[in-house]
């Protein structure tokens, strides 16, 4: 028996993702819940940030939030790339202001047995916040997401948050087999915890490499693309968003790594991306997000050349070129997506 297709099934975002053609070009915000939303600031009051996304209401509320104030034509998934680590025992947490915090880092092959598989009763919130979700949001496609197997191994090897990743790429470099045996771990407590979120009715997902524009393109091929790949593959039955920042040298990799849609920093414009990513996938981006805090005219054009840049793509989700930043003015946010839904026709542009 075939399921049934989902509410969001036809969807601006879902159609974008799918290269086909959209009433409005769909919007979303990486890092749209979360400190920038006063709502999100009351509700997280006195709930640590990991014990917040392991609790089902909780994330419900917060996923929700942006939903009801901004109208984005998706949702992300309240939780965190390293919940699925912290999910299989090992020792971290996320430090208010700083990031995640890993008691031991990641130094030997023995760190290796720190690392097993995750199975779904390990994370039966995530399960339980997803179904909950999905049943909440109706036609708004819910997006699932996990950190690509290089962003989880820098914070690890690392132990904290890094500028320039430097012990991350000496045991690269340094030590070739036991990093492969690295990625091949993440990567396989990554697609579980994909899979988990996609058979809970996520109907797309976002792998977010966020560090991995550190590497040159053929380090990347050699070191990480395979890794990701195999992550990919794994949830091939939804659209897949593959995301990082400073990854201008590499849009054309992590095209061929197995996305449906690459996401792209402000740092490339979108046609030149579209160049680089070649035929057969959306891309994702691009406003700076600091463009928030410029005057009106200014936001409004930016977005304006981005929905422009955007038409050179089979498929354009519009979003920011990284996170929103936790000072961002949410009625700017909420300017931006009227903007975009009114598209490039509208003459108060
Ligand atoms: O709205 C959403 O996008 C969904 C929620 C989300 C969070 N983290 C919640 C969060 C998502 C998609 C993430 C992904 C994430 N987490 C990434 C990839 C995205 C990116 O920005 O490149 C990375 C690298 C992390 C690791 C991480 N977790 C960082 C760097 C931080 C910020 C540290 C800080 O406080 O400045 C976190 C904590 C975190 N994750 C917060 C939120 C809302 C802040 C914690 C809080 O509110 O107390």
């Amino acid at each position: 028996m075939t399921a049934a297709p989902s509410p969001a099934h036809d969807s601006a975002f879902l159609r974008a993702c799918r290269r086909e053609p959209v009433p409005h070009t769909p919007v979303w915000f990486m890092r749209q819940a979360g400190r920038a939303l006063p709502e999100y600031r009351a509700v997280r009051e006195g709930n640590a940030m990991l014990d917040a996304c392991a609790t089902p209401d909780l994330v419900t509320e917060i996923t929700l939030q942006p939903v009801r104030r901004y109208g984005v034509d998706a949702a992300i998934f309240f939780s965190d790339i390293v919940v699925p680590l912290k999910a299989v025992g090992v020792d971290l947490d996320i430090v208010p202001g700083v990031g995640p915090v890993v008691q031991s880092p990641f130094r030997t092959a023995a760190d290796l047995d720190r690392l097993p598989e995750l199975t779904p009763d390990d994370v039966p919130y995530i399960t339980e916040s997803v179904r909950s979700l999905v049943a909440e949001l109706g036609g708004t496609p819910l997006i699932g997401f996990a950190g690509a197997p290089f962003t989880l191994a820098s914070y690890l090897v690392e132990g904290g948050p890094s500028k320039n990743h430097a012990r991350t790429k000496a045991l690269m470099y340094g030590e070739p087999e036991l990093w492969a045996r690295l990625l091949d771990r993440l990567a396989t407590i990554t697609l579980a915890f994909l899979r988990v979120q996609v058979d809970a009715g996520a109907s797309a997902v976002q792998l977010f490499d966020s560090w991995v524009g550190a590497l040159p393109a053929a380090d990347y091929r050699a070191f990480v693309a395979p890794h990701s790949a195999r992550v990919l593959a794994a949830v091939a039955d939804v659209p897949r968003i593959h995301f990082g920042v400073g990854t201008g040298e590499l849009l054309a990799d992590m095209g061929r790594a197995g996305a449906d849609v690459v996401g792209v920093d402000w740092r490339v414009p979108l046609s030149d991306a579209v160049q680089r990513i070649g035929p057969g996938r959306a891309v994702q981006g691009n406003l700076d997000p600091t463009l928030v805090f410029a005057p009106r005219e200014v936001l409004d054009r930016k977005v304006r050349e981005v929905l422009e840049e955007g038409k050179a793509a089979e498929g354009h989700v519009f979003n920011l070129g990284h996170g929103v930043l936790p000072e961002t003015d949410p009625d700017a946010l909420l300017r931006v997506v009227e903007r975009v839904h009114a598209g490039l026709d509208d003459t108060a542009l």
